[in-house]
């Protein structure tokens, strides 16, 4: 079989199950080299997923190594827009990890590189790869809930842990999913307003250091549709990820937030376990991502998510972070904020 060699930028906890993914779960992938900056890091991984997986501590030595064909990205994300343009210029396929960039001009370089060089580029938005998801999409593109009025896209993280964030992680690495999500699933409409409450209420005492850590965006979109995308960072009960769409001919809900399908039935009532970890929660759709991704580079195909749907949910983030700032609604025409 013709192997694609993926080299995996960033052995963290997205970046170790990515590896694992192409080393154990997809054949028609070798994992061939791993690289993080982190002395030893890279090595461990290495050890844990084969026997001869070569190692870098420089990210830009492995772009250049001329036996891999793709590189998977699951470095930090303010290192992504970088890290995709050195991998497109040295004639790497990529798949990263959202958010592609962080900055509108970043997206719109990388979007250049990518174009100039030909390379298939993906990103990380897994969601539309869960089943509930995908077959969603799919209704709503045949029609069967008329047309969308009302979108509803949600994250709940099971715990905030470190509440020293990146500015902005909220929208950024957070709700990027959701607007992504909200788009995937209002085929073709583009956001003309967006507007936020945010909040620390999870931390209220690192408000001042800048963390949000719950938030409500608004979006009006061109279809006349309105979505909201919401995400808190502590939701005691578990991983909780979910979707609802409302259209003139009915509604769909996806997403689960059950760790299996056993219910439990006692004399305290019914009751389920729940997720608590986001490889738990969308570990197929986390894989299937990836099969895509291989499977589009190996037969010359147009990959799944592109880097324009990637710039598309970062407007939506970038007007989100302007509404916060400005308390107001913010509005958007011909792709850029107004
Ligand atoms: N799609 C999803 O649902 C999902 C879930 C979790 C994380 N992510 C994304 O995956 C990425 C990594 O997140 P994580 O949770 O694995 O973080 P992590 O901190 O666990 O891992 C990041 C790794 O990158 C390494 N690193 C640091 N600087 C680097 C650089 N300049 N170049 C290459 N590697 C570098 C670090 O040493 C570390 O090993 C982030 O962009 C995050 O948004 C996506």
């Amino acid at each position: 079989m013709n192997q694609l060699n993926v080299g995996l930028l960033g052995a963290g906890r997205m970046g170790s199950f990515h590896g694992e993914s192409i080393a154990k779960r997809i054949p028609e992938a070798n994992l061939y080299a791993i690289a993080d900056p982190f002395l030893g890091a890279a090595e461990k991984l290495a050890n844990k997923l084969g026997t001869n997986i070569k190692t870098y501590t420089e990210p830009l030595e492995m772009m250049q190594d001329s036996a891999i064909d793709a590189v998977i990205i699951a470095s930090p994300a303010r290192t992504h827009a970088s890290n995709v343009i050195a991998a497109a210029k040295n004639g790497k396929a990529v798949f990263c990890e959202k958010p592609m960039a962080i900055t509108i001009e970043e997206a719109d370089n990388v979007l250049q590189v990518v174009q100039e060089m030909k390379v298939p580029l993906q990103v990380g938005f897994n969601r539309r790869f869960s089943k509930g998801f995908e077959s969603a999409h799919n209704e709503i593109v045949s029609g069967k809930i008329g047309t969308p009025q009302l979108l509803r896209s949600l994250t709940r993280d099971p715990a905030l842990g470190n509440p020293n964030k990146p500015e902005w992680t909220i929208f950024l690495e957070t709700l990027i999913h959701d607007f992504d999500t909200l788009l995937y699933l209002n085929p073709n409409a583009k956001p003309i307003e967006v507007f936020v409450m945010a909040d620390a209420l999870v931390r209220p005492d690192y408000k001042d250091k800048g963390l949000l850590d719950t938030a409500v965006v608004n979006i009006r979109f061109d279809n006349g549709s309105i979505g909201i995308a919401e995400a808190n960072f502590q939701a005691v009960y578990g991983y909780d990820v979910r979707g609802e769409v409302f259209g003139s001919e009915g509604m769909l809900q996806m997403g689960s937030i059950r760790e299996s399908n056993m219910t439990r039935f006692t004399k305290e009532g019914v009751s389920y376990d729940t997720c608590r970890y986001d490889q738990d929660l969308l570990f197929d759709a986390y894989v299937a991502e990836l099969k895509s991704f291989v499977d589009a580079v190996n037969t010359n195909k147009q990959t799944t998510v592109t880097g324009e749907d990637a710039r598309s949910a970062l407007l939506i983030a970038r007007a989100s972070i302007e509404s916060y700032k400005l308390n107001q609604p913010v509005k958007i025409e011909n792709g850029v904020l107004i």
